[in-house]
């Protein structure tokens, strides 16, 4: 069985969304194999983004990734990296798909309302950045 990693962003949580994007995960059919909720600082969101590190919207990401609480999960299906991807919709919330995540939650590209691994090298860097693997409970 795949995992991903996923984030609920500081948009989401601040707007009070965490809830219902979880519960429409295990609609889904996604198992939560591990959750919490954290506070990044700028050092480790730039930890995280740092395969953007070149890019121009670099520095307001990891600035948007360290203005609030963020819940980060690691979550389980057949085909979960793409399937989360697809439940997402597009990275910008004005181009994603109705019934998607981002379309439903996001506001724009920045504050787009949750993240998600890219393949299966970028899942295990991403949760192994977040998780030990006395935490991944199945
Ligand atoms: P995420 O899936 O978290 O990965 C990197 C984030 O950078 C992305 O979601 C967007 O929120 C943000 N971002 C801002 N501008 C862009 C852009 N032009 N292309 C891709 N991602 C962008």
């Amino acid at each position: 069985m795949e995992r991903t990693f996923a984030i609920v962003k500081p948009d989401a949580t601040a707007a009070g969304f965490t809830g219902r994007i979880l519960a429409r995960i295990e609609q889904e059919g996604f198992k939560i194999v591990a959750i919490k909720k954290i506070f990044m600082s700028k050092k480790q969101a730039e930890g995280f983004y740092a395969v953007h590190s070149a890019r121009p919207f670099f520095n307001d990401l990891t600035s948007f990734m360290s203005s609030g609480p963020c819940v980060v999960m690691v979550l389980e299906k057949d085909g979960a990296i793409k399937e989360w991807r697809n439940l997402m919709g597009a990275t910008n919330p004005a181009e994603a798909a109705e019934g998607t995540l981002r379309k439903e939650f996001g506001k724009n590209i920045d504050n787009n309302a949750t993240h998600g691994s890219d393949a299966p090298e970028t899942a295990a860097t991403e949760i192994a950045y977040f998780f030990s693997a006395l935490e991944l409970v199945g």
